[in-house]
């Protein structure tokens, strides 16, 4: 039977009983540990908007083999709802599992040739694990950068490109094919996500790939069009509030308290579980090697716990020996995270009113800002705040490298020239950038950068005597000519001669 909710424009769907009901068996494989007070709850009693009613705080997905849910058990007795999730000796067996992860690799199953689920046995959150929504995520490349590791003086730098590969262009997907897919299973038709663009696009990717309806609330004016465009194409609800991100998020909110949509911002605890896959894989990609440390850009806080979780969890299961440090960088104008360590050791988050050209960082009042600071904290990594300017000098920097990426994703080159400054990263430190969206997605951002149109004067005045001239070497502004043979002869001269002249 399903119950029905007028609205006053469409008609949503409860999520099926019978649904509910045939998934409760497997369900008790895993459960949800409230990050602040550690209470557990099984997966079908979370709330709608995934905040635990005692303290307000995220959820963690928990597995019988975590020690997570070990420490739960013996740190507080009584926490874990009717005991039902005891420890289980029976831990995966890191051998096999290298195995099996290898072997999945030459499989012609959807399932298999997903990134993400080809470690399903990590992330048993789907009754039926063999049929999640799947694009084929994940398997995304490692490229160095051997001009940025010789500019910083580093021997070993690489970037994991979650922007390439990703269906949609950008890491989300790897946790949107988690979560939708647990929405899919509890019979949910409805599903929904503010977003700074990304999040929109992945999810409304998937809901149309499982026959799902798809809300998107963005702010009106602040996403980049290659975003835009992609949930509209996908068939979302695309809903334009006049305000920002931390705006969506606040009428989200009250969305999903009037109406049974399912929501998949990355409060979601089941987006993590898709997200951490990318330790898993990263550590295949180094033949087993672990870096020492692992740069993330930052704005709801939630991907750097995520990959968090996942070197923990490797840990925890005896598949690598240590964790890398996992450092956190914003933008300047969207730094309450910088902001709360340096005043306060993260201990209290006060928000701030967002403003960035990295629009996918543009956010003020973070979600998962206590799980970051865990993870910053237990993994030994650091944070760093960087400019407009910077962030837009080293977004030139990857794209020279042949790679290219978004702003938001080259805030971390940027914040490592700042850690490297600092002493927080080393020289002999094996680092891994995490790129996390496609250049496409915001092509105005690069039109305006080489036309010399993006950074304001206060800006570029900010930059360094040698940041002015990597600037001007970088920039490629594209030049309209007549249709003239000598004409555009004369200007590959120009160009030319300089070089020819220094060499
Ligand atoms: N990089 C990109 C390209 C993003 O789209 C986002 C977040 C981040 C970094 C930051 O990740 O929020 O986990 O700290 N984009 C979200 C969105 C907020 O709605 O697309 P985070």
């Amino acid at each position: 039977m399903q119950l029905r909710i007028e609205s006053s424009t469409q008609t949503f769907a409860r999520p099926r009983s019978s649904g509910i009901l045939s998934v409760l068996m497997k369900v008790a494989s895993h459960q949800l540990r409230c990050t602040g007070c550690a209470a557990a709850i099984s997966p079908d009693a979370a709330p709608a908007d995934f905040r635990c009613p005692v303290c307000s705080g995220l959820y963690d997905i928990v597995y019988p083999w975590s020690s997570a849910a070990f420490r739960n058990l013996s740190d507080r007795p009584g926490s874990l709802s009717s005991g039902s999730m005891m420890p289980d000796t029976n831990l995966p067996n890191p051998s096999a599992l290298r195995w099996l992860w290898q072997e999945r690799r030459t499989s012609t199953m959807p399932v298999d040739q997903s990134g993400v689920w080809r470690f399903r046995d990590l992330l048993p959150i789907l009754q039926n694990l063999e049929n999640p929504v799947t694009l084929r995520e994940g398997n995304t490349p490692l490229y160095d950068l051997p001009r940025s590791a010789k500019a910083l003086g580093i021997d070993f730098l690489l970037a994991k490109h979650q922007g390439i590969s990703n269906p949609t262009g950008s890491f989300k997907d790897t946790g949107m094919t988690a979560a939708l897919s647990v929405a899919l299973e509890r019979g949910y038709e409805w599903v929904a996500c503010a977003s700074t663009g990304n999040t929109s696009a992945s999810m409304a990717a998937y809901a149309a790939r499982a026959g799902l309806r798809s809300i998107v609330l963005i702010p009106e004016g602040k996403i980049a069009w290659g975003k835009l465009s992609q949930s509209m194409d996908y068939g979302a609800v695309t809903l334009q509030l006049r305000t920002d991100f931390d705006g969506c998020v606040r009428i989200l909110n009250e969305l999903i308290r009037r109406l049974p949509i399912y929501l998949l911002n990355s409060v979601n605890p089941y987006r993590a579980e898709g997200q951490k896959t990318l330790a898993f894989e990263l550590v295949e990609q180094l033949e087993g090697q672990v870096p020492e440390h692992i740069l993330v850009p930052g704005g709801n806080l939630a991907n750097g716990a995520a990959i968090g979780k996942g070197f923990r969890e490797m840990l925890e299961l005896r598949l690598i020996p240590r964790l890398p440090k996992i450092s956190v960088i914003q933008a300047e104008g969207a730094n309450p995270l910088v902001r709360s360590w340096m005043e306060d050791d993260g201990e209290t988050l006060v928000p701030v009113t967002a403003e960035t050209r990295a629009s996918a960082i543009r956010i003020g009042n973070p979600a998962s800002f206590r799980k970051a600071v865990d993870t910053i904290r237990s993994t030994g990594g650091w944070i760093a705040q960087v400019s407009e300017q910077e962030i837009a000098l080293a977004k030139a920097e990857i794209g020279a490298e042949g790679i290219g990426c978004e702003p938001a994703s080259a805030a971390t080159l940027a914040g490592l020239k700042k850690l490297v400054g600092s002493a927080h990263v080393t020289p002999e430190e094996r680092v891994v950038l995490i790129l996390t969206g496609h250049t496409l997605k915001d092509p105005e951002y690069t039109i305006d950068y080489h036309r010399g149109t993006l950074l304001n004067r206060a800006e570029l005045a900010q930059a360094t005597p040698s940041g002015l001239a990597l600037h001007a070497a970088l920039r490629k502004p594209p030049q309209v000519l007549d249709a003239d043979t000598d004409t555009v002869l004369r200007a590959i001269d120009a160009v030319l001669l300089p070089s020819t002249l220094s060499s």
